[in-house]
């Protein structure tokens, strides 16, 4: 159903929206936002925390080697994150548009991004549609949270196994204890929301990823929005940031 009206949404919409950048601290509700964009305009969450976890749980040669480094909260390798993030941009439900949830993460990975669209997105001469040359550049929305509220969100948060749907027993907690409302499910802990791990994946965040948001401040591409807010209300002032970024484009 939640598909069908995401895909009606897109076809109604159906523009360029472009690339989407959620920036934030762990916690910060990047994917619980990333998943209402998906439902109003139609574009794929690329979540690289997600797909890592994913070839952890396959045991590929990467998940292997991401699996330590996550565990402790770290950082992996900005070499093995392009290899994954340049051929999931690559897929064709890429076209009109994307959210990167938990990428850049540093400012090298910064600089290869812009480079990577330039060069695939943005090159007028290899594109073949018009409508591919419409591409319009990233939109870099930073989520502010005050930091208790981060280790609420973390250390409450629950998702089902079945749907992915997050909940947060402090704060959005199931209407049964650890179940999921949709089906069911029995609700799991991500292995790395235990205390020990938060606090490396928040020094993670201070030591590495801030510079992210000062290199898109300096560039001017930055629109810091207040994530302290309800998810409704943190939603209505994305989707307006995201709006106003399309329009100014089209006008
Ligand atoms: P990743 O999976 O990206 O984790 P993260 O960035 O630490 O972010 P989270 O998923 O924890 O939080 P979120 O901001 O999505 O919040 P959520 O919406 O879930 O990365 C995991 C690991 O992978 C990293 O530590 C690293 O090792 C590796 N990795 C990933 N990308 C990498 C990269 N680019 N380079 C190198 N390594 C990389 O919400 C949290 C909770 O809060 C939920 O319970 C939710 O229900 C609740 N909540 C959300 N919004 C609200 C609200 N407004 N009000 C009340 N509750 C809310």
């Amino acid at each position: 159903m939640a598909n069908k009206s995401a895909s009606e949404t897109a076809q109604k919409i159906g523009r360029q929206i472009g690339p989407v950048i959620l920036l934030g601290p762990p916690g910060a509700g990047k994917g619980t936002q990333s998943k209402q964009i998906v439902d109003r305009y139609g574009i794929p969450q690329i979540s690289t925390g997600d797909l890592l976890r994913d070839h952890v749980a396959r045991g590929t040669a990467l998940g292997l080697e991401a699996k330590a480094i996550m565990a402790r909260g770290e950082l992996v390798s900005d070499e093995l994150m392009y290899g994954i993030v340049a051929s999931r941009l690559r897929e064709a439900d890429c076209k009109r548009g994307f959210i990167l949830d938990g990428f850049p993460r540093t400012a090298a990975q910064a600089g290869w991004l812009d480079a990577f669209l330039e060069q695939e997105v943005f090159d007028k001469s290899s594109t073949t549609s018009s409508e591919e040359a419409e591409n319009c550049p990233p939109v870099v929305i930073q989520l502010l949270v005050d930091y208790n509220q981060l280790l609420l969100r973390l250390t409450g948060r629950r998702s089902c196994p079945t749907c992915g749907r997050l909940y947060n027993i402090h704060l959005q907690p199931p209407l049964v204890d650890e179940l999921c409302d949709l089906d069911g499910s029995k609700l799991v802990i991500r292995d790395d929301d235990r205390q020990e791990v938060i606090s490396g994946r928040l020094t993670a965040y201070e030591n590495q990823t801030r510079p992210v948001a000062d290199y898109y401040r300096v560039q001017r591409r930055l629109v810091a929005v207040n994530a302290d807010r309800t998810v409704e209300e943190v939603t209505a002032q994305i989707l307006g940031v995201i709006d106003r970024h399309c329009h100014d484009r089209s006008a």
